[in-house]
């Protein structure tokens, strides 16, 4: 699914910019050597990156009980 029409970045597109460090929209764009243009993007980044750190809590969580 895209997220950032403007600079064509897709949800996994956000995924792999969190797993490579990203934790904000703004670090987001800059892992895909852009910045914003409308900017119409940014809460559903957000929202991305908060879904993709929340599932790695879940994972480590899942690690450590076993
Ligand atoms: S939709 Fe992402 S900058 Fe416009």
């Amino acid at each position: 699914m895209i997220i950032c029409i403007c600079r064509r970045i897709n949800d996994q597109g956000v995924r792999e910019a969190v797993e490579a460090g990203a934790r904000s929209p703004e670090a987001v764009q800059a892992h895909h050597g852009c910045s914003f243009n409308c900017g119409k993007c940014r809460c559903t980044i957000g929202e991305v990156i908060s879904e993709t750190l929340d599932a790695d809590d879940r994972v480590l969580e899942l690690m450590a009980a076993e």
